[in-house]
Parts: C-alpha cells; structure tokens; sequence
C-alpha cells in the first residue's frame, strides 16, 4: 500500500518521540511491503517561530490531504508563563482539530501484563482493564465564546453543546460498545449543567437505536473516583471536552504511565495520532522521553488504515520491550534504562 503520512513533530519532546514512530513504522513498511511517504509539516510554538503562526495553512493543506496525520506534541513554557501572550502553541492544536473535523478522540486505557505491579493502584483492581474514553473533541468549553468584562478582573467561558454534536459522538460511542463489550456510560454533570442536561436527553432518545447496549449515566465527579476505584466497570465512556481531557490524564495511571497511552483524533475524513502526554519542555531534546505512546498512536493509525497484522505486530514488539526492560527511564525504577533513541532502534530491529 502506498500511504502519504503528515508528519508533526511539534515541541519539546514531540521531535523526538516522532522519530522513534518514524522508524518502528518504516520497519513495519518494509516488512509488509508498503510505501511511506512523510510530509513534514510546522505546528506549535516551532511553527510561531518560523511563520508567526501555530498551525500555518501550508501546514492544514499537508494535513487535508494525506492519508493520515501522526502527531507528536505542542506546549512552550515561555508561552505558560506569559498570560499575555497573542498566540500559542495550544491553539495551533485546538484550530487544527477543527479544521480537519475531528470530533471525536479515542483514548484506550489497557494494562500491560509486565507493568501491573509498577502501578501504584492494586493488582486485583486494574488487572484486565479495558475500556475506550471517547472524548468530544471540537466543541463544550474548549471553543465556547470567552472573554473578559470591561473592568477587566472578571473572565468568562462557555460549555456549548449543540444537539447535532452530541449525537455525532454518541453514535461513535454506541457504535464502539457495539463492537466491544455492549456498554455504555455517557459522563456529564447533569445535576448542575444545562448542557449536561442536553447531553442526557439526546443520548436517551438514542438508546432504542442500539436496543443491545446498556446504557449507564453516571456524574463526572464520581467517575473521577470510580476510574481508579474499579476501571473494569466501564467498557466505552462518552464525554464532553474539558470533562474527557482530565478523565483521560486520570485513566493512564491505570495504564501505568502517560508515556504509553496513544490516542486518535477522528472525524469524517483524515485521522490524527498522537500520544497523549504533552510537549515535557524539561526532558526536551535529553533523549529520554518515552517514545511508546506515539509508538502505539502509529499502531491505531495502521489499524484504522485497515492493516491490522501491522498493528499488531507494533504492539508484539512494545510489549516485549516492556517485559525485557527496553525501557526509559520513567518506566526502569531505578534499574537499567534506555534512551529514547535505543528504545527506538530496538523496536524497528524486533519488527
Ligand atoms: C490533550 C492536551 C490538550 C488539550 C492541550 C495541550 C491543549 O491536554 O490533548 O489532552 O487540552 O486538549
Ligand atoms: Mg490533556
């Protein structure tokens, strides 16, 4: 297959880790006789640099019109700390999802047999967990109108949801329990939020659509203590935005480490992947982050392009790698750890 893929390293640590995708990807081309073709591309605080701009239109054209977009990180401290600041990086990320439509982000949160017992969570409750938090991606409080009163020392922003929105998630994440394991829980916080409200209604006048999958409506804040309590209960979660950005954060903990958990951004044309940890400024350009997540992000992208034994050959080869202690150091607790570039090196060999 010949694959045209949109490269955007971004900042910090997102250079590096792309590589290492880079490379376990251009193994997994040779091994199965496909043709990559990489379309670099700017975005984040480099993109700033270079054109002004986070997310330049020669950047989206990149993006539109390949067959998939890989993604690594955007984020600059010297942007966090100027609460002044015209642009940054993050809006390059947030203009990006919208441009290209992506609605929808699946985030995974599985265990890896050979980490259960690094977890600082118990054996017995996170064993076998497998659950997919289906996060809306273009709308609530992350693109709600915003601003700051005239006296300036009031500020506001709005979670807005309309109906066709909710039920365009919805039916992803109906779609997916139907594909798993039947269940669903739609996450709001209806007991104080108008659209949280909305959300409840339109996901009930959904239900006897998928008359096979039991449908669950449980409080964000319960489920932030639930996740971590007993993750096996859930199979798909639906959520807003902000709701679904700080769930996902939570639920890696389970995973053992932000560094392993890959995410995909889709909509009704081109995907993106890109491992959910941010651009970690302090490790940047050490050789030290771990290049799993965005391993694993490259793993979603081959099997959402329908090549499943390429997938799944990429998680074979993280798996090992985390059982045989190939690993970074977030994940060596002391003992031998690997540089970024190794890890790398020592995935594309074992492809
Ligand atoms: C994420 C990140 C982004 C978000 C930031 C970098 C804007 O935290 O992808 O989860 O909040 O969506
Ligand atoms: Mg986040």
């Amino acid at each position: 297959m010949k694959l045209n893929i949109a490269l955007l390293a971004g900042d910090g640590i997102g250079p590096e880790v792309i590589d290492q995708a880079v490379k376990v990807s251009d193994a997994i081309a040779k091994k199965y006789n496909h043709e990559i073709s990489w379309r670099p591309a700017l975005t984040g605080a480099a993109a700033i640099d270079e054109v002004g701009e986070p997310y330049p239109d020669n950047t989206h054209e990149i993006c539109a019109t390949s067959d998939a977009v890989l993604f690594g990180a955007i984020g600059h401290p010297r942007f966090d700390n100027d609460p002044s600041a015209k642009v940054r990086p993050e809006q390059g990320l947030l203009k990006m999802r919208q441009k290209l439509g992506l609605f929808a982000n699946v985030r995974p949160t599985f265990t890896f047999p050979s980490l259960i017992d690094k977890s600082p969570l118990k054996r017995e409750r996170i064993e076998g967990t497998d659950l997919i938090i289906l996060r809306e991606l273009t709308g609530g409080v992350y693109f709600g109108k915003r601003g700051r009163e005239d006296d300036g020392n009031t500020a506001y922003d709005t979670m807005t949801y309309t109906r066709a929105e909710i039920q365009r998630l919805a039916k992803k994440g109906f779609e997916m329990a139907m594909a798993r394991g039947k269940k669903l829980c739609c996450v709001d916080k209806a007991n104080v939020l108008e659209s949280s409200r909305l959300w409840r209604e339109t996901v009930q006048a959904m239900e006897k659509d998928y008359p096979e999958v039991e449908v669950s409506y449980e409080f964000v804040d319960a489920v932030a203590m639930r996740l971590v309590q007993w993750p096996k209960a859930y199979d798909v979660i639906i959520t807003e935005n902000l709701f679904g950005d700080i769930l996902t954060d939570e639920a890696s903990v389970i995973s053992g480490s932000m560094g392993l958990m890959p995410s995909a951004s889709v909509g009704s044309e081109v995907s993106l992947y890109e491992p959910i940890h941010g651009s970690y400024p302090q490790a940047a350009g050490k050789d030290i982050a771990n290049p799993l997540a965005t391993v694993l992000s490259a793993a979603m992208m081959f099997e959402d392009l329908g090549l499943q034994q390429e997938a799944d050959d990429i998680r074979r080869v993280v798996n090992k790698s985390l059982s045989e202690g190939v690993v970074t150091e977030d994940l060596s607790e002391g003992g031998k750890s690997y540089k970024t570039s190794e890890v790398g090196n020592w995935l594309a060999e074992n492809i």
